[in-house]
C-alpha cells in the first residue's frame, strides 16, 4: 500500500525541525480571551492583536452584538438548510439588502464564507471552454474557484498591466474571458492598479471580477474598495468580498449589476448545496455594513495607523512590502522561517500578536511578519507596538 500521506513528509521534517529548535508552534496559537478587536490575552499575557483581519473593529460594536444576540433569540442557533430550499429567512433577505444598498449595485448573493464565493461565482461564470486571466499572486480561493470550473487558466505578472494586455490578446477568437483581479493582494498589503487593468480587461473583451475582501470598509470614499478609490467600480462585473475581515463576523458575497445574475442561485453549487449562515451571523453582518456606511472617521484613523506604524518600522530598519503604506496590511519581510519565527515568538513574549506567513501562502518564497492594522488601535498602542517591534528585533539580530 502507498501511504498517501507520504507527500506530507517534507512539511512534517519542516516543521519538526522548526519546533525542535524550540520555538512556539506559530501556528498553533490559542486565544484564552479575546477582550476587544485589538487586545486577547495569550498564554495568561495581555496581547495586542495586530495579526486579525478585524480592520474596522466591528467584532465588539455593541449594535452589531446586540443584532446577533435577539436573531439567536428569535430565530434559533442554525437554518439547517440550503439557501434555496429551508435556509433563506428574512435576515439573509436583509443583509443581501445591506450589500446592495453599500455597493449601490442591483444584486447581491451571500455565501456561507468568501472562499465559497470565489469557489462559487468563479466556476460557474467560467467553464471548461473559457480563459481565466489572473494575477499570478490571486488568493487560493480563486485558483481553486478556477480548477473547479475547468476553465483555462492564464496567469500574468503580479500587478503588470502589460503582461495582462499581452496574454488577453492571446486568448482566441470568441472565447469567453474573465478577468481575476484583487483590490489589495493580503501577503504584501499592496494594491492593484486596477483603473489600468480594468480598462485594458474591457478594451479586449472580457468580464472583470475584483476580490475586495482586504479594502471592503476602508478604502475608497464609502469603502467599497480599491475598484471606487480608483474610480472604475461601473466599470467591474463581479464584486467578491468576505464578512471575515472589516464586517467582523463570517460570511462571503458577490455582488454584481449584471442583468441575469440571479441565475446563479440556481446554478451555482458552493451556494446551492451547502448550508446558508446561522441568523445571528446574518444579523451582525447587516448591522455591521450599515454601520460601515458611515464609518468615515473610523477610516481616516485606521489611515494614520497604517502610515505611523510603515514609516515606524522603516525608521528602525525593518524590510517592508510595499515603498509606502497602501491599505492595513504592513508586511514586514524577514530572511528566513526560522529567523522570522524566533521574531514572531520574541513579538509575542513581549506582548504583540502578528501573523507569520510563508510559502506557499506567500509571493516569491518569502517568510513576512504581516501587521494588520484596526481602526481601534489607538496612539499609544501604535506606540506601544513600535517599541516591541524594537525590542524583539534587536533581540534577535533582525535589526541593529
Ligand atoms: C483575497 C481573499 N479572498 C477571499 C478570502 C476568503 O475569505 P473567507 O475568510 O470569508 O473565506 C480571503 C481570506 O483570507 C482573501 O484573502
Amino acid at each position: 500500500m502507498t501511504d498517501l500521506f507520504s507527500k506530507f513528509d517534507p512539511l512534517i521534517e519542516q516543521r519538526e525541525t522548526l519546533l525542535d529548535s524550540g520555538v512556539t508552534d506559530p501556528f498553533n496559537l490559542v486565544m484564552e480571551k479575546v477582550e476587544s478587536p485589538t487586545v486577547a490575552v495569550c498564554n495568561g499575557k495581555r496581547t495586542i492583536l495586530l495579526g486579525t483581519y478585524n480592520y474596522m473593529g466591528m467584532t465588539f460594536d455593541p449594535d452589531v452584538v446586540a443584532a446577533g444576540k435577539k436573531a439567536l433569540d428569535e430565530f434559533g442557533s442554525g437554518t439547517t438548510g440550503s439557501r434555496v430550499l429551508n435556509g433563506t429567512y428574512v435576515g439573509h433577505r436583509a443583509v443581501e439588502q445591506a450589500l446592495k444598498d453599500f455597493y449601490a449595485m442591483d444584486h447581491a448573493m451571500v455565501f456561507s464564507t468568501g472562499y465559497q464565493a470565489n469557489l462559487g461565482i468563479i466556476s460557474t461564470i467560467a467553464g471548461k471552454d473559457d480563459y481565466i486571466i489572473l494575477d499570478i499572486d490571486s488568493h487560493a480561493s480563486i485558483y481553486d474557484g478556477c480548477a473547479l470550473g475547468n476553465a483555462q487558466i492564464v496567469p500574468f505578472r503580479h500587478n503588470d498591466i502589460e503582461a495582462l494586455e499581452k496574454r488577453l490578446k492571446r486568448v482566441p477568437e470568441g472565447a469567453g474571458k474573465l478577468v481575476v483581479l484583487e483590490g489589495v493582494y493580503s501577503m504584501l498589503g499592496d494594491v492593484a492598479p486596477l483603473k489600468d487593468m480594468v480598462a485594458v480587461s474591457k478594451a479586449n473583451g472580457a468580464m472583470v471580477l475584483v476580490d475586495e475582501a482586504h479594502s471592503m470598509g476602508f478604502i475608497g470614499e464609502h469603502g467599497r474598495g480599491v475598484a471606487e478609490a480608483q474610480g472604475v467600480i461601473d466599470d467591474v462585473d463581479f464584486i467578491i468580498g468576505t464578512f471575515s475581515k472589516s464586517v467582523g463576523t463570517v460570511g462571503g458575497f458577490c455582488v454584481s449589476n449584471h442583468p441575469k445574475f440571479e441565475i446563479l442561485r440556481l446554478v451555482c453549487r458552493p451556494y446551492v448545496f451547502t448550508a446558508s449562515l446561522p441568523p445571528s451571523v446574518v444579523a451582525t453582518a447587516a448591522t455591521s455594513i450599515r454601520k460601515l456606511m458611515d464609518s468615515a472617521d473610523k477610516r481616516a484613523h485606521l489611515w494614520e495607523n497604517s502610515k505611523r506604524l510603515h514609516s515606524g518600522l522603516r525608521q528602525l530598519g525593518f524590510t517592508l512590502g510595499t515603498d509606502e503604506p497602501q491599505s492595513a496590511i504592513i508586511a514586514v519581510i524577514m530572511p528566513d522561517l526560522e529567523k522570522g519565527a524566533a521574531m514572531w515568538e520574541a513579538l509575542l513574549n513581549e506582548g504583540l500578536y502578528v501573523n507569520l506567513a510563508r510559502p506557499p501562502a506567500t509571493p516569491a518564497g518569502m517568510t513576512l511578519l504581516r501587521c494588520s492594522l484596526c481602526a481601534l488601535h489607538t496612539d499609544d498602542q501604535v506606540g506601544e507596538i513600535l517599541g516591541m517591534f524594537a525590542a524583539a528585533g534587536r533581540a534577535t539580530g533582525c535589526i541593529s
